[in-house]
Parts: C-alpha cells; sequence; structure tokens
C-alpha cells in the first residue's frame, strides 16, 4: 500500500521500483495524488499507468471541488478561499482528463482474503477496528502499526510528504496470511522534485518546500501568509 503521493513523482518512481522489486501480489494506492507537489498531472499519469485501486483523498476532492466551482466565490470553509489559487497552480498543471479520473476515485475499498475483512480508505474510519480484520489508511503522513485486540490498523506513511522527521518516502506491505505489516522507508532523489519546484514556479514558497520535504516535516503556515509566496501568478491561476 502506498499513498498520499502528492505530485512529488520521483518519490512515486522510487517506491514503485522497490515494490517492483519485492514481489507483491496486489498494489493499493490510498488517495492525496497531486496537490501540493511540483508533478501533480505527471503523478495521476504515472499512478494510472499502474492499474491499481486507487482511492480518493482529502486533497484529491478538495481540488477538484475548486475546479468544479472555478471562479466561483461561493466556497465556505473547506477549501479555504486563501488555498483556492494554490489549487489552480495545480489544475493547470492537469489536463481535464486528470481531474475526472480524481473525480470518481471512490472513498474505500474492502477486500475478503482468506476470511479476513481487509479495508482500505484515505483516512481511518471514526469507529477503527469494528468492521474489519485490518484497517489500512493514509493521510496522517506518518507511518505505523498497530494491533488494537483482533483488528490490525496500518498507515503505510507518504510517498511524497514526509510528516515524522524522515525524510524517505514510505509504504506497507501487508501480509494477509499472517495478517502482519510492514512499513519499508525508500530514499529517492529529493535534489529532483526540489529542481522540479524550481522549474515549474511551484506556487508553494520552495524554500519552505525544500526545507519540509528535506526534514520530513513541515510547520503550519496560515494561508494567507502562505500566500504572498503565490503573488507572481495571479489572476492566471484562477480558471473561469
Ligand atoms: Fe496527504
Amino acid at each position: 500500500m502506498l499513498g498520499d503521493v502528492h505530485g512529488n513523482l520521483p518519490a512515486l518512481k522510487a517506491v514503485y521500483s522497490s515494490i517492483e522489486s519485492s514481489r507483491v501480489n496486489q498494489v493499493i494506492c490510498l488517495g492525496d495524488l497531486a496537490f501540493k507537489g511540483p508533478q501533480p498531472g505527471e503523478c495521476v499519469s504515472f499512478i494510472r499507468r499502474m492499474s491499481i485501486p486507487v482511492l480518493s483523498g482529502n486533497a484529491d476532492e478538495e481540488l477538484c471541488s475548486v475546479y468544479k466551482r472555478g471562479s466561483s466565490n461561493s466556497y465556505a470553509d473547506r477549501p479555504t478561499p486563501a488555498s483556492i489559487p494554490y489549487y489552480h497552480w495545480h489544475i493547470d498543471r492537469m489536463t481535464r482528463d486528470d481531474i475526472k479520473y480524481l473525480s470518481a476515485l471512490p472513498g474505500c475499498y474492502v477486500q475478503t482474503e482468506n476470511g479476513s475483512v481487509l479495508r482500505f480508505s484515505h483516512c481511518a474510519p471514526p469507529e477503527t477496528g469494528q468492521d474489519g480484520t485490518a484497517i489500512i489508511y493514509g493521510h496522517t503522513h506518518v507511518p505505523s502499526v498497530m494491533q488494537r485486540g483482533h483488528v490490525l490498523a496500518a498507515n503505510p506513511g507518504a510517498v511524497g510528504f514526509s510528516l515524522d522527521r524522515d525524510w524517505r518516502a514510505s509504504y506497507l506491505t501487508l501480509d494477509t496470511k499472517r495478517m502482519q505489516a510492514e512499513i519499508t522507508r525508500v530514499e529517492y532523489e529529493v535534489e529532483e522534485t526540489i529542481q522540479a519546484a524550481r522549474d515549474a514556479g511551484f506556487c508553494f514558497d520552495v524554500d519552505w518546500y525544500v526545507s519540509a520535504l528535506r526534514s520530513g516535516w513541515w510547520e503550519p503556515v496560515p494561508w494567507d501568509i502562505r500566500a504572498r509566496a503565490i503573488d507572481h501568478y495571479p489572476s492566471k491561476a484562477r480558471r473561469s
């Protein structure tokens, strides 16, 4: 299982290469493919070529929601109005077909194997452990494996944007016979991602992004302060 790619193509390629060499039977992606990285369209294309089950993440949903509403000012609290230009920066680097693909992704995926119910979703279900033998979820960008009674709850961490102070990409392998999960960390060419961000004129402050990628952590910054970083691409980013 992999997830939280966040537009980081070098990290995605490195993880996929590692997964391929580990001879797993099935790959599932837990969503958040495009937003908050310099290569959103490239990551969606790469995942589509993998032909695997992909779930919708909150960032995917918000991006599609912004696309559908265009320049409308009718935004509620999510996404916040100050964040809208950032979504448009990503939308402008994706095809209409990419957005259509993201819009059609399901919220969860359930599979039964060897009598076990495996439940996959982007966010952890509110009542974790009540309806599955294994609950696999992403969203936190922090890898974890926990046994809660008879239920295994596991999170692969993030491919493209780690938040556990380890810069490496992360994925999870599930042994469905023993019902055991294992986290694998993968080094990738982070300098390639940084260069892609510089080349693309990334909407987020590149120094902030570089620091976050290299440290595996980012200090949350209010959207209205981050907005200073995008002054150089004003109206162009607002699709009507
Ligand atoms: Fe995410």
